[in-house]
């Protein structure tokens, strides 16, 4: 199975302005306690990114890119490159599920950025997830096959060891701040691991399945982190609303702490 390291990642979405993120880091720097069994990744708005890159002990955190263009350089009027961030940021979303259903972000598009992510030396974390319509439709594994098909497309054994994926069921996606959370049953999380799971074994081979980390994402509190984290090959949490209060946040990665000492204990 990948490492016993939970990976937690802050998807900030379009939430804190420069100061309110620098307050927040530094909030949270004092009061968070570093774990090796524990990687904490924030994703801010691009706006902040490179001044948190500054402000940012990278012992502490990793920083993530929510979102960027797959050309390196060229006329791409207001676009970011992977190439740009490189050393800004260790990790980046890519075909997060408000980039596919609100900018039409295609699987080539997705594609095109997890390759460009990989030759600058960026983790991309590569979200998929079904609508509300789909799961509804029994159609879940079949959206996750063709995500993962087009979202990898191209990509080969060695680079997927840089990849990360991330399952969010669309419908799960909290409406923001203060949202009641959508509970999402441990058995719908179960199916869609496994088939995540058997996907990149048929894509890569047995070992590559055991090994990619995978994440869940969709509505997660404090109250639900033990729950997800307790299920087999879930590595860790993609977190949006719940990660934009910092003491809330600290609470979720003691918690993903605690999950992986008992990880450890089995
Ligand atoms: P919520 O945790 O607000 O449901 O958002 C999940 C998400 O989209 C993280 O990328």
């Amino acid at each position: 199975m990948a490492s016993d390291k939970k990976l937690i990642i802050a998807n900030w979405k379009m939430n804190l302005d420069m100061h309110e993120a620098s307050l927040y880091l530094h909030k949270l720097s004092k009061m968070v306690k570093v774990h090796r069994d524990t990687e904490v990744v924030l994703a801010p708005t691009s706006l902040t990114l490179q001044s948190l890159s500054l402000q940012v002990n990278l012992k502490q955190f990793k920083l993530a890119a929510q979102n960027f263009y797959w050309r390196d350089s060229g006329t791409y009027t207001g676009e970011i490159s992977a190439t740009q961030l490189r050393g800004v940021v260790q990790y980046a979303l890519v075909g997060h599920s408000e980039r596919r259903h609100i900018f039409n972000e295609s699987d080539k598009d997705v594609r095109n950025k997890v390759a460009a992510a990989i030759r600058n030396n960026i983790r991309p974390v590569l979200c998929i997830g079904e609508t509300a319509w789909e799961h509804a439709n029994n159609e879940t594994k079949d959206v996750i096959h063709d995500q993962l098909a087009g979202g990898l497309a191209n990509i080969t054994g060695e680079e997927l060891e840089k990849v990360v994926i991330a399952y969010e069921p669309v419908w799960a996606i909290s409406a923001g701040l203060g949202s009641t959370p959508v509970s999402v049953s441990l058995d719908d999380v179960k199916l869609a691991f496994n088939a995540v799971r058997n996907q990149i074994k048929h894509l890569y081979g047995q070992k590559a399945s055991e090994s990619i980390q995978v994440l869940y994402g969709g509505s997660v509190t404090g109250d639900s982190v033990a729950d997800y984290l307790s299920l087999p090959g879930v590595n860790g949490l993609l977190v949006g609303w719940a990660s934009l209060n910092a003491n809330t946040f600290n609470e979720i990665l003691e918690k993903a702490h605690k999950s992986a000492l008992a990880d450890k204990k089995e």
